[in-house]
């Protein structure tokens, strides 16, 4: 059966409001010629500019995080249905930084997916090995536990918006993309994993991104792989022909 193609960007801290609507502006001129989901996931500030800017086009608009509380004394944090105002409809979850960074666990990714779902917004979450992990022949371990352990209490059905992305965090930023080959032996396994916890319908019919290094250049022979299903796409989105090659892929 053959998968709706994903293609992502997750602009991380880049892009003023103005920036951002210039760039989705010209992402418009984009074929989509295979027929793709497209999103675009900008800073909180910027949700509400660029989701009016994409307004009838059927990109979506994500929020790159969310918190799990729905209000309260949280400073500093945004809740799912915050970001929903704003004009998002998904949320990228658990994306290396976050969990290298700023301390979300498995735990609280399982949590933040409860309030996402609560409020109808498509999930992408991410999953991925650091070099070491991968040097210590630990992949299976990692990515086994980020699943489980973050999709842990949820069925398919309530599951069934969810997209994975695979980031392996030694490809985030470095310029080192794995190879296609690398990618499509995770993503198998991502299947495989998901198949045991949520049944072989639903590992068959998620989409499953690859994300680290992506670019103009590489994309086609990533998207060639047969269970790679889209790309979640860092530096590269941020400039508007290399994410429109990137959306047109071949
Ligand atoms: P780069 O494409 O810049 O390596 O970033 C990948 C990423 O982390 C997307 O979420």
């Amino acid at each position: 059966m053959a998968r709706k193609p994903f293609i992502a960007g997750n602009w991380k801290m880049n892009n003023t409001i103005q920036e951002g609507v210039t760039l989705v502006n010209a992402l418009k001129a984009a074929k989509n010629k295979n027929n793709a989901d497209i999103m675009v996931a900008p800073s909180f500030t910027a949700i509400n500019a660029v989701a009016n800017a994409l307004k009838g086009t059927g990109f979506i608009v994500a929020a790159q995080d969310c918190y799990f509380e729905e209000k309260g004394a949280f400073t500093s944090q945004v809740s799912p249905s915050q970001i929903k105002e704003a004009g998002a409809t998904a949320v990228i979850l658990g994306h290396s930084e976050r969990r290298a960074l700023f301390g979300d666990t498995n735990e609280i990714l399982n949590k933040k997916i409860a309030a996402a779902l609560r409020h109808n917004l498509q999930v992408i979450y991410c999953v991925g090995e650091t070099l070491a992990e991968r040097e210590a022949n630990k992949i299976e371990t990692v990515i086994t536990s980020q699943l489980v352990e973050g999709l842990k209490g949820y069925t398919a059905e309530e599951l069934k918006t969810l997209v994975i992305a695979y980031e392996p965090v030694w490809a985030i930023g470095t310029g080192k993309t794995a190879t296609p080959e690398q990618a499509e032996e995770v993503h198998a396994l991502i299947r495989k994993v998901l198949t045991k916890i949520l049944g072989a319908d639903f590992a068959n019919n998620i989409r499953i991104l690859y994300g680290g290094s992506v670019k103009a250049e590489n994309v086609d022979s990533i998207m060639a792989k047969e269970n790679v299903d889209g790309v979640l796409v860092g530096g590269q989105a941020l400039i508007a022909e290399k994410f429109t090659r990137i959306i047109d892929y071949e």
